[in-house]
């Protein structure tokens, strides 16, 4: 017999493991509809003119002076007749239009991005759905994979993993060899300009399924099934970026051989530079067993590191990040991500900063997370730019 104060021990079966994660799917639904309540669904932003403005790197009377030709989306105007208002699906084709010159060029195929690191909690998901969203913001058609079975991306766009995501719409099919097409998977979202495939627990299957095929199937090249499943699409987006999982799954492995570019997050600390170090490793030692053994030949056409969650209070901070600049010499991006409550408050959850209309706190905190972000979409866009060139000089 236990005693009052001795702690009571209640077997739990696998049932009741069952009827747990019923529970925890039935409060993730709830927890959802409260914070994007009224709708219970996400929307894309509204701009002013003169936000018009900034977006086209144009001024604000070059955008007045541009309406009376009455080719390009009017917008809504207010009651009172002086203000303006455009959706983003408004704004886009006046971005393209204004920003012509930094669009894909002809004969150009979609830049291939992974965002990727071994460890959890470092800034893949929150990198990838920012990144995508100011490229799209920049005029840019964008598909936005995510790889990573908990589907945390995936949740970002408003769309629950466990209950309202089905197989078709994940990589699944592709992994398993019953598309040979990513196409089939895509679908469009909340916010104009990014769509996506989605990630769920069931993306699980493909650990087992992507192994299985290269016992089974002679000629299968388990490391090239998403690369191949992307070509279908690769002239239909400007940028694929790919949300991956923080470990060197077989779906990771795929990911990173359909890339044309690695973008690593990585926060300057102790413990995660050095799984940093170990993704180096790890996955240096695949790449050489792929070339030897198999003949691969694999090209990126960059690698950048992206210091992310800085912390500049913290007195280690600025050691860490001398010796990551020293590790990886001409690949740490010139921007960082401040350690910021406007990520991780309670509606980034299911958002990032370009999703909060109005923020609660601090608008100087609002705005310093916002202009990394910015920032990093800036030097991101030279990089993809730069990739266009050099597919295009390589077709010449
Ligand atoms: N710059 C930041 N400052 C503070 N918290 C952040 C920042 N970026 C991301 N977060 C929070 O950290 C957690 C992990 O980020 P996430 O992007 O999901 O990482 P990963 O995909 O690598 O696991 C999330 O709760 C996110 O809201
Ligand atoms: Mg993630």
């Amino acid at each position: 017999m236990a005693t009052k104060n001795e702690l009571l021990l209640v077997p739990e079966s696998l049932a009741d493991v069952m009827t747990q994660a019923d529970k925890a799917s039935y409060m993730m639904g709830a927890v959802r509809g409260a914070l994007l309540a009224p709708e219970n669904k996400k929307a894309a932003p509204h701009f002013n003119t003169t936000e018009l403005a900034a977006m086209c790197d144009a001024d604000r009377s070059q955008i007045v002076y541009r309406s009376s030709k009455g080719d390009l989306p009017a917008g809504t105007i207010n009651p009172g007749g002086n203000r303006r208002t455009f959706t983003l699906e408004e704004a886009i084709p006046w971005v393209r239009e204004f920003r012509a010159e930094k669009l894909r060029p002809a004969g150009a195929q979609a830049v291939c991005i992974s965002v990727a690191n071994f460890k959890g909690g470092v800034g893949k998901t929150t990198t990838s759905m920012t990144l995508a969203q100011g490229l799209a913001l920049k005029g840019h058609k964008v598909l936005v994979m995510d790889c990573d079975p908990q589907g945390s991306l995936t949740t970002l766009f408003g769309i629950l993993p466990d209950t309202e995501v089905d197989e078709s719409q994940t990589i699944l099919p592709v992994c398993l060899g019953q598309e040979s097409s990513i196409a089939p998977a895509i679908q469009s979202t909340y916010w104009p300009g990014l769509d996506l495939v989605c990630a769920a627990p069931l993306l699980f299957a493909a650990e087992f399924g992507l192994p299985a095929r290269q016992m089974r199937e002679t000629g299968f090249e388990f490391w090239n099934v998403l690369n191949h499943a992307l070509d279908d699409v690769r002239d239909l987006y400007d940028v694929i970026i790919v949300d991956t999982p923080p470990a060197l799954s077989y779906v990771t492995i795929n990911a990173l051989m359909a890339s044309d570019g690695i973008l690593m997050p990585l926060p300057p600390n102790a413990l995660d530079a050095a799984s940093a170090a170990q993704f180096w490793r790890l996955f240096s030692d695949l790449a050489g067993q792929l070339v030897e053994q198999r003949g691969v030949t694999k090209n990126f056409d960059f690698v950048r590191v992206l210091l992310t969650r800085v912390d500049s209070q913290d007195s280690t901070t600025a050691t860490i990040r001398d010796w990551i600049s020293k590790t990886y010499e001409g690949k740490v991006l010139p921007a960082e991500i401040p350690k910021t409550t406007v990520a991780s408050s309670s509606s980034a959850e299911f958002g990032t900063v370009y999703d909060v209309a109005k923020y609660e706190g601090s608008q100087k905190t609002y705005k310093r997370a916002r202009d990394a972000y910015e920032r990093v979409s800036e030097l991101m866009e030279e990089i993809i730019r730069a990739t266009w060139r050099r597919q295009l000089s390589n077709q010449g």
